[in-house]
């Protein structure tokens, strides 16, 4: 895992890139060896904390993700979405992961969940074979960081040095899952999601690239081909052409749940066409077009668009990095506040 960071760099553009994330990575990777004896570094992430007690485990975790993703093309977008939707409520602490228990609703169904989120049973897949490889030892947040990684790199985006040495907590929060950034938010309330969790603008338009792969429902867009904010007329920051195209697949009273890609130009390919998409007023969501057509996106988040759409080592760069923000997020360190789950959905039986 230590040395991670420093392969993969094939798929940046510009020869510097390589010198420039591979420093990135050295700058934000704390190294655990480093702090043995404790002290407050002993509370942070690290990329070696599994060196010595499973070495094996980014190996492990990607031959189940590149197994699955032979007969699920999707499956690298819907798992980056997991770490997202684990690390925005309550951190990350794998609580998004949990089946209902003892009537604890869970955040599987909230809202923003259900029916939409995916991937959990690769995630379990990963679980057993890294329980059978080294029974115990790496928490379910702890795949999910992995996982998103894994994910981002083998479909031709950045790598960086994950993290790592969370554990997982005892709930999950169908209450705050409600309130995960939604598609028809306001570029205000977007930014103060973000804000609330020591996230800025960058991290919100870096973070929002993601939706350069994937799938997303009819239902997410209908709005906008046909009544945006009950106007009866057409999102008028939707490319002509391109609502044409979304108005065959997404008809009016058509089926909610069909999927389109995010980025139809290179559906499952990490690269920086979601923001040239942006340039054109071919965002998907609402919240996605926001970034760069709302008024409040002059001089704050469309600029920050505009350079992305410019560069994609700048987009690989300042995403790898804010990956490594979001993957800080409240990680559980303490053992009488969490455990390493033996199954990600269950908390360990006393
Ligand atoms: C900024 C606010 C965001 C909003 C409002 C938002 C909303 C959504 C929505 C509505 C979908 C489609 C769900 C469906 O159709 O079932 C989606 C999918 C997705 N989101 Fe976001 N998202 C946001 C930020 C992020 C971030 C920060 C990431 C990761 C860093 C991310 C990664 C993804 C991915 C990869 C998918 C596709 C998942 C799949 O195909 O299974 N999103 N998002
Ligand atoms: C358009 O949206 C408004 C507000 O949500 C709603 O009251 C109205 O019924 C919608 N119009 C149609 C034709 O669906």
């Amino acid at each position: 895992l230590t040395h991670q960071p420093l392969r993969n760099m094939a798929s940046s553009s510009s020869p510097s890139s390589p010198i420039a994330l591979a420093t990135l990575a050295v700058l934000l990777a704390a190294v655990c060896l480093l702090h043995a004896g404790g002290g407050a570094a002993a509370e942070e992430l690290c990329v070696d904390y599994y060196d010595d007690t499973c070495p094996g485990a980014y190996k492990i975790v990607q031959r189940v993700l590149v197994q699955a993703q032979r007969s699920d093309p999707r499956i690298f977008a819907s798992l980056m979405r997991l770490h997202f939707h684990d690390c925005f409520v309550q951190g990350c602490d794998a609580s998004l992961l949990l089946d209902t228990f003892d009537g604890m609703e869970t955040e599987k169904d909230a809202t923003p969940n259900k029916g939409s989120a995916r991937g959990y049973n690769v995630v379990d897949a990963a679980k057993a074979a890294l329980e059978a490889a080294c029974p115990g030892v790496v928490s379910c947040a702890d795949i999910l960081a992995i996982a998103a990684e894994i994910s981002v790199e083998l479909s031709g985006g950045p790598g960086w040095g994950v993290l790592l040495g969370r554990l997982d907590g005892f709930t999950s929060n169908f209450q705050e899952a409600g309130n995960l950034p939604g598609p028809f938010d306001g570029l205000p309330l977007l930014k103060q999601k973000f804000v609330n969790l020591g996230l800025d603008n960058t991290d919100l338009v870096a973070l929002s690239g993601a939706h350069t792969f994937g799938r997303v429902q009819c239902q997410f867009v209908t709005d906008r081909l046909y009544n945006f904010s009950g106007t009866n007329r057409p999102d008028p920051t939707l490319n002509p052409a391109y609502r044409a195209f979304l108005s065959q697949r997404c008809p009016r009273n058509g089926v909610g749940s069909s999927l389109n890609d995010f980025d139809p130009t290179t559906p499952d390919r990490f690269d920086k066409n979601y923001f040239t998409n942006l340039e054109v007023n071919r965002g998907f969501l609402q919240s996605d077009q926001e970034l760069k057509s709302d008024p409040g996106a002059a001089g704050t988040t469309a600029p920050i668009v505009d350079r992305f759409a410019g560069s994609q080592d700048a987009f690989f760069k300042a995403f790898a990095q804010s990956m490594i923000k979001m993957g800080n997020l409240g990680p559980i360190r303490n053992p009488s506040q969490g455990e390493v789950r033996n199954r990600c959905a269950f908390v360990n039986p006393d």
